[in-house]
């Protein structure tokens, strides 16, 4: 490979289709987005941003879209709330905004889920267009239209499913994302490599000891392959009916749990996630499905994550508690996905109240004893 095959951004990503009826919508990579921004051009534009992004990102999108007025929030998953929500409600009236205005979310996987739970809304729908700008929102939240907020109570238990017109993924954003989100991404790539047996391990071990952000054809192509697998999974099962979508939330009923048990402040998404794919891992194991050699490796790469200082008291019960919570509850039983073998997922519904709290208890010592 020559030098210049190693450049970040590389050579031009094909567009990925989310096949969607008349709700299909393309995944643009590199430079493509400008063109599209130009189509937009006589819309009337909402910028929605997070201060982190904002300071270093939102100048260019306003010399791009001079018209476009903005709205910056606080940082962090805290600002998934309905307070903020009806703050976007309030500035886009104050702005004079309507059902054809167009709100664009700038920013991580809060900025999306918040700005498109706004549009989804806002005098009962406007469109909205997601520019991810960290690596989990680039490899997950921005495709699949799943927009929503967290209550005190748990995640995302208010949402809609309100698909965007376009999805603008422009890798120099990840120039400017701290190494602890870059982690997060990878996390959140793991959980693919996992369900799918498509992505290489190898490149995502390398992103853990490298610690910052990689700029290689490698990595762009392996975010590519991880949008590819969401949008096929959602084409074929968009509101989680099918069956199938429900696999993308390997390691999420713990992982979601944890974060709402820690207030939201402790963990980043993508580290609660990682704790929860450690626990559907012990729960395979012990229920025979995941051979025991195959447990020990994957654990021991989960384990190359780092976590924060981890001082909270939470108990299993209050953690079973929340997951009693999850939107995957049905009838009073929980969801679960498991993994036979890389590649290989299999949902179950029979989890015993002894088998939920050990494997809660199993993911809290993962992340406890480090
Ligand atoms: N809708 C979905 O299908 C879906 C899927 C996965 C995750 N999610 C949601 O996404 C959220 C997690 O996403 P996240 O990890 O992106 O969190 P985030 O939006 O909080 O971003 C993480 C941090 O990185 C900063 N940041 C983002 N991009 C940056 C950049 N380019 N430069 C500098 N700083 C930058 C943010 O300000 C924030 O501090 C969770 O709320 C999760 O529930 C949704
Ligand atoms: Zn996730």
């Amino acid at each position: 490979m020559s030098e210049s095959d190693n450049r970040f951004p590389p050579q031009k990503l094909e567009p990925i289709k989310v096949e969607l009826g008349e709700r299909s919508y393309f995944v643009h990579f590199d430079e493509d987005w400008r063109e599209i921004l130009a189509s937009y051009s006589d819309r009337k534009i909402a910028i929605i941003s997070d201060r982190n992004v904002a300071s270093h990102h939102l100048l260019t999108w306003k010399n791009i879209l001079p018209n476009a007025v903005d709205l910056v929030l606080p940082p962090g998953e805290k600002t998934k709330c309905s307070k903020n929500l009806e703050e976007i409600y309030n500035f886009l009236v104050a702005k004079n905004f309507s059902r054809d205005g167009m709100i664009i979310a700038l920013g991580g996987g809060v900025i999306g889920d918040l700005a498109g739970f706004a549009a989804a809304t806002f005098m009962r729908g406007m469109d909205f267009v997601l520019v991810p700008t960290s690596l989990l929102a680039m490899v997950d939240a921005a495709v699949g239209g799943k927009v929503g907020i967290n209550l005190p109570l748990g995640k995302n238990l208010v949402g809609a499913f309100h698909q965007p017109k376009a999805v603008l993924v422009d890798f120099q954003h990840l120039n400017t994302l701290p190494v602890r989100d870059w982690l997060c991404g990878l996390g959140e790539m793991f959980k693919y490599a996992l369900i799918s047996g498509e992505i290489d391990f190898q490149h995502i071990l390398s992103g853990i000891e490298k610690c910052k952000p990689c700029e290689s054809w490698e990595c762009a192509r392996n975010i590519r392959k991880c949008i590819e697998i969401k949008a096929g999974i959602v084409s074929r099962d968009e509101r989680e009916t099918q069956g199938e979508r429900i696999i993308l939330n390997f390691g999420h009923t713990i992982g979601h749990a944890l974060e709402a048990a820690t207030e939201f402040h402790t963990f980043c998404h993508g580290e609660a996630v990682i704790a929860g794919m450690a626990g559907a891992l012990f729960m395979a194991e012990q229920r025979r499905i995941l051979p025991t050699d195959d447990f020990h490796r994957l654990l021991s790469t989960l384990s190359k994550f780092p976590f924060p200082t981890f001082k909270e008291m939470v108990t299993t019960q209050q953690l079973v508690d929340f997951i009693m919570h999850d939107k995957k509850v049905q009838r009073g039983r929980v969801r679960f996905v498991l993994l036979e073998a890389v590649g290989k997922v299999r949902v179950v519904q029979d989890i015993s109240d002894d088998e939920l709290s050990s494997a809660v208890t199993f993911a809290l010592n993962f992340v406890a004893h480090r």
